[in-house]
């Protein structure tokens, strides 16, 4: 069922800071940054050969990630995401096996433009877990 690993996403508090450091320190292509208000983050996407990394700021007030960051004040990785060729087929999957889908279960469109899901980090070890169409 799974694919590609999509992205690995680290939540950070200074995005312009963060974005700074993957592009001058560590030498990478990063992209602007790009506001996803539906989803309480300001987002840059590093892209490297084989993966990408997404680096997540909140943004407005109720951001999905303002509580990560306070238990995790340096920042941290946030989430991990997957390709799946049939995002509803392994929803249903999943659910059928006793994991828990977050929201309401339906598909949302994600950063890339493709449909996305949450699973519950507790069903998989402590690790948010995305999946994303291919
Ligand atoms: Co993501």
């Amino acid at each position: 069922m799974l694919g590609r690993l999509n992205h690995v996403a680290i939540a950070v508090h200074d995005l312009e800071a963060a974005t700074a450091v993957y592009r001058d320190t560590l030498g990478a292509e990063v992209t602007s940054p790009t506001p996803y208000p539906e989803h309480g983050v300001k987002v840059v996407f590093v892209n490297l050969d084989n993966t990408k990394i997404e680096l997540l700021e909140p943004l407005g007030e109720n951001s999905p990630i303002a509580a990560f960051l306070a238990k995790n004040p340096s920042g941290g990785i946030h989430h991990v995401c997957y390709e799946v060729d049939d995002i509803i087929a392994a929803r249903d999957r999943l659910k059928a096996q006793g994991a828990r889908v977050l929201g309401d279960g339906e598909p949302k469109i994600g950063a890339h433009g493709k449909p996305v899901l949450f699973l519950h980090p507790k069903d998989f070890f402590g690790t948010l877990t995305e999946l994303e169409q291919a």
